[in-house]
């Protein structure tokens, strides 16, 4: 089963006490072209994301890319709704995120769509093989099933041999490992990931983008990889979505966006990955 595509469309994220109040004002200052810090700085709230728009195809491994503070993380939480937008819309699949109240959103978070954080958020003292198996036994699975789907998909991650290890004893990139088996070890068919590789050395981080392109090719799950290093954005990506200053600037095939860059920032941000 392929990954579902994932449309956005005019997502306006409004950080602040007051949104709505300050909107009309942002909304003109936008218009205007004015910079985030400005708009911040004349309204007290941050545009996250600002009338963005962006769709993403079905099955295939997407790279968010764009400088610190351009609006990746908060795109990538609107997918699951860990930030809501101000006003836009979230489509995944045949689902309609935006829409979602707070029973079906949990429902939706646990079977559809996995989370990969930068900094793991497992479980240090709990072995390789519990942390995997962790998000099944939440779904209610058995303790043999879950721990029989665990080991497998660590066996595919090349982690068997330390599966009974606790994290805490592991490499970052075993640990990293760890992270990824257990996002795909609930059948959700999108995956979101936020920085994954940050925290790894180079040549681990080599390693695991491998892995993750070749697990991504047999699975075909919707992948979305943020990250802000353009190596790391063209040795992933079937697709790319430049984000600036909360918006899209461009988005497309990696080939597509070499030919034609929509402006200087993408021009530059590809010619960086190329040296
Ligand atoms: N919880 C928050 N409260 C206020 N401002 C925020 C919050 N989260 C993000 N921002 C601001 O929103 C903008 C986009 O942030 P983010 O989506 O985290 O960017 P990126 O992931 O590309 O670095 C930045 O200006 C950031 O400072
Ligand atoms: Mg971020």
């Amino acid at each position: 089963m392929s990954g579902p595509p994932i449309s956005l469309s005019g997502i306006t994220v409004l950080y602040g006490p007051k949104p709505a109040a300050a909107w009309p004002r942002v909304q003109a200052m936008a218009r205007e072209g004015a910079s985030i810090a400005a708009i911040r700085t004349a309204t007290g709230h941050v545009p996250g994301l600002l009338d963005a728009t962006l769709d993403l195809p079905a099955g295939s491994l997407c790279v968010v890319m764009g400088l610190s503070g351009s609006g990746k993380s908060t795109l990538l939480r609107c997918i699951n709704r860990l930030v809501t937008p101000f006003a836009g819309r979230v489509q995944v699949g045949e689902v309609d995120v935006t829409a979602l109240d707070v029973a079906a959103l949990r429902a939706f978070r646990r079977t559809s769509a996995a989370m990969v954080f930068q900094h793991f958020g497992l479980l240090p003292r709990r072995s390789a093989l519990e942390n995997v198996a962790f998000p099944l036994r939440i779904a209610g699975k058995p303790p043999a099933a879950a721990h029989d789907a665990a080991r497998a998909v660590l066996a595919r991650l090349g982690l068997d041999a330390v599966a009974g290890e606790p994290v805490e004893a592991l490499s970052a990139g075993m640990k990293q490992r760890v992270g990824l088996a257990r996002a795909l070890v609930t059948d959700a068919p999108v995956l979101l990931m936020d920085e994954p590789f940050g925290a790894l050395d180079p040549i681990t981080r080599r390693a695991v983008q491998d892995e993750l392109k070749g697990l991504q090719r047999d699975l075909r799950k919707t992948v979305v990889v943020i990250t802000h290093d353009p190596h790391e954005a063209l040795r992933l990506a079937d697709f790319i979505a430049v984000v600036r200053e909360g918006r899209v600037v461009q988005s497309g095939a990696p080939d597509a966006l070499m030919r034609a860059p929509a402006d200087d920032h993408v021009a530059a941000l590809l010619a960086a990955a190329q040296t």
